[in-house]
C-alpha cells in the first residue's frame, strides 16, 4: 500500500487525505499547528465540511490515517509528499513561507532516503515558484537532486467548500504539471480510480491554469454583481437577466447569481496575488483589478438598501442571517459578512448574528461587539430589518408568517436572492433584494 504524507490540516489538506485514505492508501498528516494535529488523532475533525468528520473517525479507528507535527519523519516514511499548507496575502504579495517551511522539511526527512520519493505541490502558488523556490529549498535540505533521487509535480485543487469530497472524487479535470515522466506516472497513479480528463502540462503553466481559473469564476461574480447594480436602476430584475443570459451555451449559467459578493480564502487572495506577480513584471491586469473593486464595494450595497429602506440605522436593531462565505461551511475567511457587520456598527446599529455553523469563528472576530442568536428566528426577533448575507439551505426553509411574527418592522434585505419578492411584499415586507430593480 502506498503511504502518502500530506503536509498542511487545512481544508485542502484534510479532504486530500480522507479521500487518499477512502481509495485505500496510508496517509500521515501533519501540522505545525500541535492543536490541529492533536484533534486529528483523536479523529475529530479540525475543520467543518460535510462527510469528512464520518469519513475521518473512521479512518482513524482503522489505522490509515495518522497525524503528527515531525513533517520530516512523515516524508521519510512514505514515498509521496503533498504541500497543502496555506498560501495567504501579505500586503497583496503572495506569503509563502508555509511552503518554503514544507520544503524544507520534506527535504530534511528524504536526506538519509534510498527510495524515489515525490513531492507534490497543492498550494496555490505563482507560476514558477516550484522551479524556483521549492525545487533548491528541497535540493539544499535534503542534498539530493530533482530528477534523479526526487520528482516534483503541481497539481492544483479546484474543490469548492462545501462540496469538497464529491468535487475529489468527481473532479472535472485533474491537472498535473511535471518535469519528469517518472514523477507524472507516480502521480497519475494515486489518481488512477478517478475516472475524468487529465491536463498534463509542465510546472509553470500548472500554477498559471489555478490562477486562471479563479479569476474567471470571479470576474463572472463581479460581472452578474455590475449587471446587478445596473439593473436596479433600470427597474430590471438581475434574476430574469441572468437567467436568460446563462441559457446561452457559451456564458452557462454557474456562477451568475447576483449578490452581495465573494468572499472565502482562494478568490481575493488569488486575485491579489496575480495582480500583484504581474505588476512585478511590468504588466498591469486591469480587467482583475476591477473585479476586486467591484467586489470591494457589494457589500456595502446591503448598508445602502437598508438605509434606502428605513433610514438612518443608528440604535437600530438589525439581524443577519448567515456569516460563513457560502454555505455548506464554517469558513469566514474574507467573508462579506465582515464588511456588512463592521458597516452597521459603524452606523451605530445594533446587531444580533446568526450562522449555522460559523459561530464559533465569528465569536473569534466579533468579540461581544455584536449578539449571538441561536436560532434565525431568534436573530429577527424585534429586529427592524433582516439581512441575508449567506444562502444557507435552513434560511430558504423559513416560514414568512413565522419571520414577519418576530420582527419589529418586517424589512428584508436580500443579499442573496432565496426569497420571493412578490409572497414577501403579499405578506405585508418591505423587500429589497440585490439587483432587484422596480419600477419607479
Ligand atoms: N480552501 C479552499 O477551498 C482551497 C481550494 C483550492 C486551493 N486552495 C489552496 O490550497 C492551499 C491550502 O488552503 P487551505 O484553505 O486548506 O489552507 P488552511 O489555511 O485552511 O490550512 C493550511 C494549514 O497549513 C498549516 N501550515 C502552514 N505552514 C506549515 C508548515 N510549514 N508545515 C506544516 N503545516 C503548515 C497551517 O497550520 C494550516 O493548518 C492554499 O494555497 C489555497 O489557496 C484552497
Amino acid at each position: 500500500m502506498k503511504h502518502i504524507s500530506i503536509v498542511g490540516l487545512g481544508y485542502v489538506g484534510i479532504v486530500t487525505g480522507v479521500c487518499f485514505a477512502d481509495i485505500g492508501f496510508k496517509v500521515t498528516f501533519t501540522d505545525v499547528d500541535a492543536q490541529k494535529v492533536e484533534m486529528v488523532q483523536r479523529g475529530v475533525a479540525p475543520i467543518y465540511e460535510p462527510g469528512v468528520q464520518e469519513k475521518l473517525a473512521m479512518h482513524v479507528k482503522e489505522g490509515r490515517i495518522e497525524a503528527d507535527t515531525n513533517t520530516a519523519e512523515a516524508a521519510a516514511k512514505s514515498s509521496v509528499s503533498f504541500i497543502t499548507v496555506g498560501t495567504p496575502s501579505v500586503g497583496g504579495r503572495i506569503d509563502l513561507s508555509g511552503v518554503k517551511g514544507a520544503a524544507r522539511d520534506i527535504g530534511r526527512g528524504i536526506t538519509d532516503k534510498d527510495e524515489y520519493h515525490v513531492v507534490v505541490i497543492k498550494s496555490t502558488v505563482i507560476p514558477g515558484t516550484t522551479e524556483e523556490v521549492v525545487i533548491p529549498i528541497i535540493e539544499e535540505a535534503s542534498g539530493k537532486v530533482e530528477g534523479k533521487d526526487f520528482g516534483v509535480c503541481v497539481n492544483p485543487e479546484f474543490l469548492r467548500e462545501g462540496n469538497a469530497i464529491r468535487d475529489f472524487m468527481k473532479p472535472d479535470r485533474i491537472v498535473i504539471g511535471y518535469k519528469s515522466e517518472k514523477a507524472l506516472k507516480i502521480v497519475e497513479e494515486l489518481f488512477r480510480k478517478i475516472k475524468t480528463t487529465f491536463v498534463k502540462v509542465d510546472l509553470r503553466t500548472a500554477e498559471m491554469i489555478k490562477y486562471a481559473n479563479n479569476s474567471f469564476l470571479a470576474m463572472k461574480v463581479s460581472f452578474i454583481n455590475e449587471v446587478a447594480n445596473i439593473c436596479e436602476l433600470f427597474g430590471v430584475d438581475v434574476e430574469t437577466v441572468a437567467h436568460a443570459i446563462g441559457l446561452d451555451f457559451r456564458i452557462n449559467p454557474k456562477f451568475l447569481r447576483a449578490g452581495c459578493g465573494f468572499g472565502g480564502s482562494c478568490f481575493p487572495k488569488d486575485l491579489r496575488a496575480i495582480i500583484s506577480a504581474s505588476k512585478e513584471k511590468g504588466y498591469r491586469p486591469i480587467l482583475l483589478e476591477a473585479t476586486l473593486s467591484v467586489n470591494e464595494k457589494q457589500p456595502l450595497r446591503m448598508i445602502e438598501l437598508a438605509k434606502e429602506t428605513i433610514g438612518d440605522l443608528r440604535g437600530r436593531r438589525i439581524a443577519i442571517l448567515g456569516l460563513s462565505f457560502k454555505p455548506g461551511t464554517d469558513d469566514m475567511r474574507e467573508a462579506p459578512s465582515i464588511k456588512i457587520v463592521r458597516n452597521l456598527l459603524e452606523e451605530g446599529a445594533r446587531v444580533v448574528v446568526h450562522d449555522p455553523k460559523a459561530m464559533e469563528n465569528a465569536k473569534r472576530i466579533f468579540g461581544d461587539e455584536v449578539e449571538y442568536a441561536d436560532t434565525a428566528l431568534s436573530a429577527l426577533k424585534g429586529a427592524e430589518c433582516g439581512m441575508i448575507v449567506t444562502e444557507w439551505d435552513e434560511y430558504r426553509k423559513l416560514s414568512l408568517r413565522d419571520i414577519k411574527e418576530m420582527m419589529k418592522v418586517p424589512v428584508i434585505i436580500d443579499g442573496r436572492r432565496i426569497i420571493n419578492p412578490k409572497e414577501a411584499e403579499q405578506l405585508g415586507f418591505t423587500y429589497r433584494g440585490i439587483g432587484f430593480g422596480r419600477r419607479v
